[in-house]
């Protein structure tokens, strides 16, 4: 992973697609292994959820901050266990079980290669409210929803600016 984020100009055909906006794109989906590009926008934090399969990220451009959290006992809230702060050429491997929330914290769009030992898509996760750190039911329109707004926010930045 680290080679392949250490080529950004190798990858950028097929990154093309969210050179300019925070999204999710799919790479590969199959049942054994799904490889997301997932671009953050600026100051976008999403909250902890877990993955339940093992995952490695790679950092192309920007930086990505990680907390990672202690999965609670049945209903009671999460609890911080350690932070990674990843910039570019970084890569990490999360172990099956991991929770973790995820931030950009600079004002430019961050982007990473996020690749999932299963199908992303089809497994019941949850997520934790990040107020309250409770659990919820991962909810993958939410999610979608999160990208529309901060790319929204991103975009009212950039024209105010210009
Ligand atoms: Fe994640």
């Amino acid at each position: 992973m680290s080679n392949v984020v250490s080529a950004p100009p190798g990858l950028s055909p097929v990154l093309s697609e969210l050179s300019d906006q925070a999204g999710i794109a799919t790479l590969h989906h199959s049942p054994e292994l799904t490889i997301l590009n997932v671009v953050w926008a600026p100051y976008m934090t999403v909250p902890p959820h877990d993955h339940l399969m093992w995952a490695v990220i790679g950092v192309y451009t920007g930086r990505e901050d990680n907390i990672f959290w202690r999965r609670p006992e049945q209903g009671a809230p999460l609890e911080a266990a350690g932070a990674k702060a990843l910039g570019v050429r970084d890569a990490t491997p999360l172990g099956a079980d991991i929770v973790h929330s995820v931030t950009n914290p600079i004002p430019r769009l961050t982007g990473a290669i996020h690749v999932y030992g299963g199908d992303f898509f089809c497994t019941g996760r949850t997520q934790w409210d990040p107020e309250t750190l409770r659990a919820r039911e991962y909810d993958a329109q939410w999610t979608m929803r999160h990208f529309a707004e901060s790319n929204a926010r991103w975009n009212a930045g950039v024209a105010a600016s210009s």
